[in-house]
């Protein structure tokens, strides 16, 4: 995995701000890979689904180990919040669309992407990075994903238990509140630990990317 240790972060702005604008360009990539693309104009098979959710059960258990490991340190407890929590979810999503199967997969991009933020506890900056680009997505373009879903594959509500989150309240206020806990965090970090935090939330994106990528050639379009 390369990163762009070229960032640089404005001074004037946020962290929060810097976050988004950082990951702009590999945002816009993620929203036009292939499988996106299919899963959300209804050209995805529900196996495709599938082999999607399987990959993010590792995922979302390094992020969710981590983030217990990570409880009391002092950059990454500002955003980690149980309330989020998805890999329950999953597996109650999984046990809809494929009951009974056996959910585990091979996966060289899932376990790419899990042993980064595994390594993303050596700091909590990095973890605050993997933590955004996941769960900040999830109550962002996530929620209408989760409404495309339902309607695609005519599913009323079942199976997408991943896109509700029931325990954090409204999503908008939610939102406010972890941009400004980011923000927070930014205002005790130097330029150059900012700069190291955007640049893992760059190499987060490229790890979904390449999640995508790899689900795009085993369901081409
Ligand atoms: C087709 C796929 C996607 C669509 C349609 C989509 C759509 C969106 C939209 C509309 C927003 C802005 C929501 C707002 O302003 O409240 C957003 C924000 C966000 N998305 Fe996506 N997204 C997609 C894929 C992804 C992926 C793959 C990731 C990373 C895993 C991701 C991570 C994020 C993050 C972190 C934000 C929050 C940006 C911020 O406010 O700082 N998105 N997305």
């Amino acid at each position: 995995m390369t990163v762009d240790t070229a960032t640089v972060v404005a001074p004037e702005d946020t962290l929060s701000a810097a976050m988004k604008k950082g990951s702009a360009a590999e945002h816009d990539q993620a929203e036009g890979s292939s499988f996106m693309s299919d899963l959300l104009g209804g050209k995805m098979p529900a196996d495709g689904y599938v082999a999607y959710l399987r990959r993010l059960r590792p995922v979302y258990e390094a992020l969710e180990s981590t983030a217990r490991a990570l409880a009391a340190d002092p950059i990454a407890s500002k955003v980690i919040d149980p309330a989020l929590d998805r890999l329950a979810t999953i597996d109650a999503d999984l046990e809809h669309w494929a009951p009974g199967a056996d959910q585990s997969v091979d996966s060289p991009a899932a376990t790419a992407y899990a042993q980064r933020i595994l390594a993303s506890a050596e700091w909590g900056g990095s973890f605050v990075a993997h933590h955004y680009t996941r769960y900040l997505g999830d109550l962002s373009g996530g929620q209408a994903i989760g409404r495309i879903l339902d309607r695609n594959f005519e599913l009323d509500g079942a199976g997408i238990s991943f896109y509700a989150f029931d325990e954090v309240g409204k999503v908008k206020p939610y939102k406010d509140d972890y941009r400004d806990r980011l923000d927070e965090i930014g205002a005790t970090l130097s330029q150059q630990e900012r700069a190291r935090l955007v640049d893992e939330v760059k190499a987060a994106f490229n790890l979904n990317q390449a999640l995508f990528a790899e689900l795009g050639a085993l369901y081409p379009s």
